[in-house]
């Protein structure tokens, strides 16, 4: 089949690049002559395992090309994805903005040519569907089309294969035209038995925010009940293990932690609780989930400052994470971003690595010192502050991040190392929802 997709964001380039694979013929489409430019040179913008290789390997194929204008691709495409990003928008008030998604069907629209179905891929309040076919008829009133929702549920880093086996796709129709281009397009995915749930438009569109709302709502649940832990002795690891074997609760997402971040779940749930609002609704779940989450953020900063004998200011803190989480780039709203400011307000030295997200960390906090190893950010620091779990912070060197700090000081925001273990080497250890 023939498929344009338009945006080459996280979502457009990960599912151009996965449609390809799956054999079909892709045109990924953005404005942004630069970034087309570099696509087609094979540099990828962000970093996300694997999706080099699969770019590179279905350019040669000739499965995939990169385009800064809508035809060729969008005339000939059957089926046109639009992957554009919806960011929450700069008023502040909660509502994500649109205008990416509706500038993309005002302009794709004069180049239809026979019948298409356009979906919307990216996560958009429940009836932006609806805006879209209007816009696109009036931009092109002779135009046959159909709009379809279909949300992605991919996570940064592990994208590929979340969209290579997904639990489950979730399409919106409500034409059986649509609904049969559509099952055409995911052929791949029916073959390896993936529960498809078809459904009205308005359906799927609350479906993405309803799932991202569930998700941060675990994690506020289970950051909460690591907070009570540390009051009477518990340890959150155990009760959530105790808890997740029941397979009604299931144990993903009950890691206590920092706080979640990232692109989707801050804008997802503020976005469906303007849903509720405007709909005259509470969500009053999810109002808490919001604010607990900043909650714990905000905690985090007092632990460690507790750490440090109650005051961070003069002192040299080592970090070791930016990232919102492992294996990508992405700091937006990364727990870093609240903690490490407010330790630099309060007069704390910031020494910090990431692998990925250093870069992209010195534009937004630039009073840090950059590492080039977790070492290196140790050296001479009062304590460490672990909080991005990645890979390579599991596997330390622990005999020497003890001899190159000043105090034996390990906090451990994700709960990566064994409290006894830590004791034993010697550190003061701190971490979230155990027993020291
Ligand atoms: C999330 C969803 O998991 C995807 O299904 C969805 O498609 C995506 O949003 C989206 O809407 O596009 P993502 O933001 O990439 O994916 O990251 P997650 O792996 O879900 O992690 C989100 C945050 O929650 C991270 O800060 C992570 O550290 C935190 N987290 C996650 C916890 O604190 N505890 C957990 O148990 C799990």
């Amino acid at each position: 089949m023939r498929i344009a997709v338009i945006g080459t964001g996280y979502v457009g380039l990960v599912s151009g690049a996965c449609f390809a694979e799956f054999g079909h013929e892709v045109t990924c489409i953005d404005n942004d002559e630069a970034k087309i430019a570099r696509l087609e040179q094979r540099e990828i913008p962000i970093y996300e395992p694997g999706l080099d290789v699969l770019v590179k390997k279905n350019l040669e194929a000739n499965r995939l090309v990169f385009s800064t204008g809508y035809s060729p691709g969008v005339p000939e495409a059957e089926v046109v994805f639009i992957a554009v990003g919806t960011p929450a928008s700069r008023r502040g008030d909660g509502y994500a903005d649109l205008s990416f998604v509706y500038d993309a069907a005002r302009q794709l629209a004069p180049f239809l040519s026979d019948y298409t179905v356009v979906v919307n891929k990216s996560t958009v309040p429940v009836g932006t569907a609806r805006q879209v076919a209007r816009i696109m008829s009036e931009a092109n009133p002779t135009a046959t089309f159909d709009v379809a929702s279909n949300p992605e549920f991919l996570r940064e880093g592990a994208a590929i294969n979340d969209f290579m086996h997904p639990d489950r796709v979730v399409i919106g129709v409500d034409s059986t035209r649509a609904e049969e281009v559509l099952k055409a397009v995911y052929r791949p995915l029916y073959l390896i038995e993936t529960p498809f749930v078809i459904t009205s438009i308005e359906t799927a569109e609350l479906t993405k925010y309803a799932a991202n709302a569930f998700l941060a709502t675990k994690i506020s649940f289970i950051n909460e009940v690591a907070n009570i832990c540390e009051e009477i002795g518990a340890d959150v690891q155990d009760v959530a293990k105790g808890m997740g074997l029941d397979g009604r609760i299931g144990k993903k997402f009950l890691h206590a932690g920092p706080g979640y971040g990232g692109s989707c779940f801050p804008k997802d749930t503020h976005a469906l609780l303007r849903i509720a609002q405007e709909n005259g609704v509470t969500c009053r779940i999810v109002e808490a989930v919001v604010e607990v989450n900043a909650a714990q953020k905000a905690r985090m900063a007092r632990k460690i400052r507790k750490a440090l004998g109650g005051d961070e200011g003069g002192k040299t803190i080592a970090v070791l994470g930016l990232a919102f989480k492992p294996e990508t780039d992405d700091l937006r709203d990364a727990p870093a971003l609240t903690i490490l400011s407010t330790l630099l307000e309060h007069g704390a030295r910031l020494r910090a690595h990431d692998p990925q997200a250093m870069p992209e960390a010195a534009k937004v906090l630039p009073g840090v010192k950059y590492c080039s190893s977790p070492y290196e950010a140790c050296e001479g620091a009062d304590a460490v502050v672990l909080l991005t779990e990645w890979n390579e912070y599991r596997a330390l060197d622990l005999m020497r991040i003890k001899q190159s700090l000043k105090q034996p000081i390990f906090i451990d925001l994700r709960n990566v190392y064994r409290p006894k273990a830590m004791a034993q080497l010697g550190f003061a250890y701190h971490s979230v929802g155990r027993v020291k």
